[in-house]
């Protein structure tokens, strides 16, 4: 079997190409097709008692990416050859990419929330203000519309929060609702390490009879340790938002034992994480859901600084550069 793997090696190393696609296609049919020597390599090793599959099994595995290193830099520079550019193609060489940060971290807290039962939802980005605004409790001219500035197109608006995924899903009709809904949100915000004009957020929503704080505080306290690990402490701190009331902010403990928390939480060792409450009875009202008999609570958290947070990216804006180097890092949580 060694002489053999060893034997085929030589073989693909002074495999001669020349300009033309057919020796590419040659390469390809002498080795990697189906009766190629690097098939019916495998094909024997297929057949190998249990002991010599871990001695042989590597130098195959070598034996197969030089085949594909080969086939593959030789077959880029004979496209190039022809005048194609393979830098606007980065990631056909041999790379299947990987899933963005912000990806990866919506895609875990989404399937706690799923596996508590919550569905699924997503809405659009432009919204008007009866959905950005209005039906969430915000009054005309009332001052917490400048809690998010926004960017206005025309009447309507870049969505400044996920929020107006709620007014959408609860005009549907159909109660109890228990769901959640991830996306990119927008505000007219200076641009800095720490913010961005849009980032990322997932709302949830849960409505029913008789629905309480606590099973508010038991669900965020369960996704919690769930997603940051056993034990991680939280706080609910009293705060306001105009679509809930009560309203709350929650904190995890981050900790203040390195240089990095300190700076991350302000020298407190506690990161705000996510806004909550119970949903006011007006948004209920506007979307035709008779709040004497339904109730409910919603949250909502930002995905980009728990990513930060997760992967210790420090500036926001190196998640939406483009650049491949760093985004092909992020490969699971
Ligand atoms: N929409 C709020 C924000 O963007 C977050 C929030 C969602 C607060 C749901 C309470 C309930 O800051």
């Amino acid at each position: 079997m060694i002489d053999k793997i060893q034997q085929c090696e030589k073989n693909v190393l002074s495999f001669i190409f020349d300009d033309n696609k057919n020796t590419v296609e040659k390469f390809r049919l002498d080795f990697l097709s189906k009766k190629g020597e690097v098939s019916l390599l495998f094909d024997s090793f297929k057949l190998l008692p249990p002991v010599d599959k871990k001695k042989y099994g590597e130098m195959l595995n070598d034996l197969k990416k030089l085949t594909l290193d080969t086939v593959t830099n030789n077959h880029s520079k004979n496209q190039q050859q022809q005048g194609y550019n393979k830098k606007l193609f980065p990631t056909y060489q041999n790379n299947p990419g990987s899933l963005h940060p912000i990806r990866i971290v919506e895609e875990k807290i989404s399937s706690i929330f799923l596996s508590l039962g919550f569905d699924y939802a997503e809405a659009i980005e432009i919204e008007d203000d009866h959905h950005n605004f209005s039906a969430l409790n915000f009054k005309e001219d009332h001052p917490a519309r400048d809690m998010q500035d926004t960017f206005f197109i025309g009447l309507n608006m870049l969505r400044t929060h996920t929020s107006s995924v709620q007014i959408r899903e609860l005009k549907k009709g159909v109660l109890p609702l228990r769901i959640i809904m991830p996306g990119r949100v927008y505000r007219n915000e200076d641009i800095s390490a720490r913010s961005n004009c849009f980032f990322h957020q997932l709302e949830g929503l849960y409505v029913d009879k008789k629905v309480t704080f606590a099973d508010l505080k038991q669900t965020l306290f369960y996704f919690v340790q769930q997603f940051f690990g056993e034990g991680t402490k939280v706080r609910f701190r009293a705060s306001y938002f105009p679509f809930t009331e009560p309203s709350a902010e929650m904190d995890i403990w981050a900790g203040i034992d390195t240089e990095e928390n300190k700076k991350l939480t302000k020298g407190t060792g506690w990161l705000e994480i996510l806004g909550c409450g119970m949903i006011h009875p007006n948004v209920l009202t506007a979307c035709n859901i008779d709040s004497n008999v339904y109730n409910g609570f919603a949250f909502g958290m930002g995905i980009d600084r728990i990513a930060m947070l997760k992967y210790k990216i420090h500036d926001i804006r190196d998640m939406f550069t483009n650049d491949t180097r760093l985004l092909s890092q992020f490969t699971g949580v």
